[in-house]
């Protein structure tokens, strides 16, 4: 210290000379904010020469915009040290940090703020993120091109047959590591859509693993996921055993009708979502894991949150990524495409050379598919297989002929199978048809012959948006 006090005396100007050969700006104001001086990166900085920022107080600096946010006013203002990221004039970055210069009372008597130049590091981390960005689209698109694409033990198939909106989501799922929550009725593709996401995601090469939780009671179930200790309960395995989650490490756990899995497992399965541990029977330590949980259902699982039966956090969590696949009957437009497709499929399987004319093609469109997509291609299959060369109306099954001329909701009446569930639905949806038509709900009792006290019950009862 003395020598450098010494060598100060000698020059003038040797604090400032040193403060001059810093690579990063020094910006000195009074406490107001006044600039006192300003070192030769400043004004480089700036491009704004020192006798024009001298004297001048940052706040109007910052108006014109010299620098934004100023940080030396940052700093007054909070009272204390504050470090942000500075823009100036040409779009330039900084880090910025204001320093409190103090007394021996604790008043502050200069404020210094010293910036850092980042534009190059802000440039090369952004062009990182767009070229990861970029890295992971292509990288989508080439598992896209080697999926096998097959869920039952069919013959590898060459896609999905999806909405483009469908697949811009299953894309995106695909994409992160949250947990999914797949819903649609029996049929819709629901374990062809988990394991689509399975194999777009950067988890496709680790297993991809599932199990129904309305396959097994619960006791069952529990050790099947999440494995047990040697000797955790009688008959156990000495040795114990793996649960599925470790089984799935690294990859991805499809809950299939996660609408039946018990209330104590589904606690179980919320902390590992919370925490990604758990606790297999009889440890009694938590286990880590790394593995992305799907879970499907065919249920509505928000009404069963309201009857309790179906907790509620674990309904958020999982409905934090949703995707819904609608019923055939409500996407008629995509049934010729599935229809070629699974001609051309079966086609290939039985090397043979169907077709199919637009007569019996119309009756596919205008048939509701209570079994969805696989109804159909169960259906296409079959007349691939017995149907001579050409698949005629009378190739299909009498039900789909039957059916044709009936109104939607009567269509659906093979669904239910007592007869008091099959008149509600069809009290349902006449209902819902003419609430579609008419604007106003005493329009609509009128056209359904009832008055509008007791359609307004019917409505509550069925718990129709109106
Ligand atoms: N978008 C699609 N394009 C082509 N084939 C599909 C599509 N979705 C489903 N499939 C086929 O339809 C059949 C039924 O699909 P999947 O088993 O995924 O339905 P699900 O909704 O899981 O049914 P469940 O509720 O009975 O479990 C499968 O053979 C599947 O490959
Ligand atoms: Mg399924």
């Amino acid at each position: 210290m003395e020598q450098l006090l010494k060598l100060a005396n000698q020059r003038p100007n040797f604090f400032t000379d040193i403060l001059n050969s810093i690579n990063d700006a020094i910006y000195i104001t009074d406490k107001n904010g006044v600039t006192l001086w300003v070192n030769h990166i400043s004004e480089v900085i700036t491009q704004v020469p020192r006798e024009k920022l001298i004297g001048r107080n940052v706040r109007d600096l910052e108006k014109e915009r010299v620098f934004s946010p100023s940080v030396t006013r940052l700093a007054a203002e909070a009272n204390s040290n504050v470090s942000t990221v500075q823009e100036v004039k040409d779009g330039r970055k900084f880090i910025a940090t204001g320093h409190l210069v103090k007394d021996e009372k604790g008043e502050v008597i200069a404020i210094v703020a010293h910036c850092r130049d980042i534009t190059e590091v802000v440039k090369t981390s952004s062009k990182l993120r767009d070229t990861e960005e970029l890295l992971e689209k292509y990288s989508q698109e080439l598992r896209k091109l080697k999926i096998p694409l097959h869920t039952t033990d069919l013959p590898p198939k060459k896609e999905l047959i999806l909405h483009p909106s469908t697949e811009d989501l299953i894309g995106k799922i695909a994409k992160v590591d949250t947990t999914a929550l797949i819903t649609g009725e029996t049929g819709t593709g629901k374990s062809a859509t988990a394991e689509r996401i399975h194999l777009l995601s950067k988890r496709y090469n680790a297993p991809f693993i599932q199990i129904n939780c309305a396959s097994m009671p619960e006791q069952l179930l529990e050790s099947e996921l999440f494995g047990y200790k040697k000797g955790a309960f009688t008959g156990a395995h000495t040795s114990g055993k793996q649960g599925l989650i470790q089984a799935a490490e690294g990859g991805t756990l499809f809950l299939d009708e996660i609408g039946e899995l018990p209330t104590h497992l589904q606690a179980k399965l919320l902390h590992f979502l919370q925490t990604k541990t758990y606790l297999p029977i009889g440890a009694r330590e938590y286990v880590q894991a790394n593995v992305r949980i799907i879970a499907a259902t065919n249920r509505n699982l928000e009404k069963m949150t309201e009857e309790t039966s179906f907790r509620s956090d674990l309904y958020y969590r999982l409905h934090i990524l949703a995707i819904n696949l609608p019923p055939l009957r409500e996407r008629k437009e995509v049934i010729e495409d599935l229809a070629f497709y699974f001609l051309d499929t079966y086609n290939q399987k039985y090397n043979v050379n169907k077709r199919m004319t637009s007569r019996a093609l119309d009756i596919f469109q205008s048939y509701h598919w209570p079994g969805n997509i696989r109804e159909l291609e169960n259906l296409m299959e079959r007349l691939v297989i017995l149907c001579d060369q050409t698949i005629n109306e009378k190739d299909l099954p009498q039900k789909m002929m039957e059916n044709q001329y009936m109104p939607d909701y009567m269509k659906q009446a093979d669904q239910h199978n007592s007869m008091p569930e099959l008149l509600e639905s069809i009290e349902r949806n006449m209902i819902l048809e003419a609430l579609k038509k008419e604007k106003s709900t005493r329009k609509a009792a009128q056209q359904l012959g009832v008055t509008q006290s007791l359609l307004m019950r019917r409505v509550r009862k069925y718990a129709i948006d109106i």
